[in-house]
């Protein structure tokens, strides 16, 4: 896709990933979901097979795509920015990591046949894109995944009352940033139900956590037959 064709929120994600690797990633990004005592992602990694097949979806920098890989799973990454994909395979041949495979993705479907995941990571990706998109991608996240496998999701908390970023509503409640350092990004903060809604189709709930709106929401889900 032509450079100015891309979504707004592509150019903001490509250049937030960008900088991040330019000015040397922050701790809390460099360090994984899966080293830092988080509950539900020990859980995640408990009900998890053995090197089983794992898509981390909207990987970004790829630190949790990297931990899963050195844990013995076999990891697929993919995301909207390539250069957060590129940056993570550098990353595992550096590390010797042949587990980390990347599927295309065009924004909206995943280069990957159906049930052939045993694990999904979705994490705080979904609130990026609009309502309609993210029941899109909640589907596709269905589709790859093998009965029985498992979701783990996250859903931050509401960024809404940034006073350098301003932004605008949309109908669907999503807040599209016109200004500042978010301009561009897309966040569509979610209520308990909604996230529950969102999964409903083709996922049981596990664990819910975070039930103060708030704060950060997890979830873990299991895929229904
Ligand atoms: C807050 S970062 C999280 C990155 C990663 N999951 C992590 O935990 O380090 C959000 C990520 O969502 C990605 N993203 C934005 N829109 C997306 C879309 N439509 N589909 C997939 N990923 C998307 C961004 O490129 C970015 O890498």
């Amino acid at each position: 896709m032509p450079h100015d064709e891309r979504p707004a929120s592509h150019v903001f994600w490509e250049r937030c990933i960008r900088e991040t690797i330019a000015g040397g990633i922050p701790e809390k990004w460099g360090k994984s979901i899966f080293d830092q005592d988080s509950q539900l992602a020990l859980e995640f990694l408990d009900l998890l097979p053995n090197g089983g097949d794992v898509l981390d979806f909207g990987c970004g920098l790829g630190r949790n795509a990297v931990s899963l890989a050195r844990r013995g799973y076999r990891t697929v990454i993919c995301d909207v920015v390539d250069e957060g994909v590129r940056y993570c395979e550098a990353n595992a041949r550096d590390e010797g990591l042949a587990n980390i495979t990347s599927a295309e993705f065009d924004g909206s479907r995943i280069g990957l046949d159906d049930a052939v995941m045993d694990g999904v990571l979705a994490w705080s990706c979904l609130d990026h894109v609009t309502l309609r998109h993210s029941e899109e991608l909640a589907m596709e996240l269905g589709r790859v995944a093998r009965r029985g496998a498992l979701l783990l999701v996250a859903f931050d908390e509401d960024k809404s009352d940034d006073p350098d970023s301003e932004s605008r509503i949309l109908d669907d409640g999503t807040h599209q940033y016109i200004g500042g350092k978010r301009e561009g990004m897309l966040f569509r903060p979610y209520s308990n139900d909604e996230i529950r809604r969102l999964f409903s189709n083709d996922w049981e709930v596990v664990r819910f956590m975070g039930e103060d709106t708030l704060v950060p929401r997890r979830a873990l889900f299991r895929r229904s037959g």
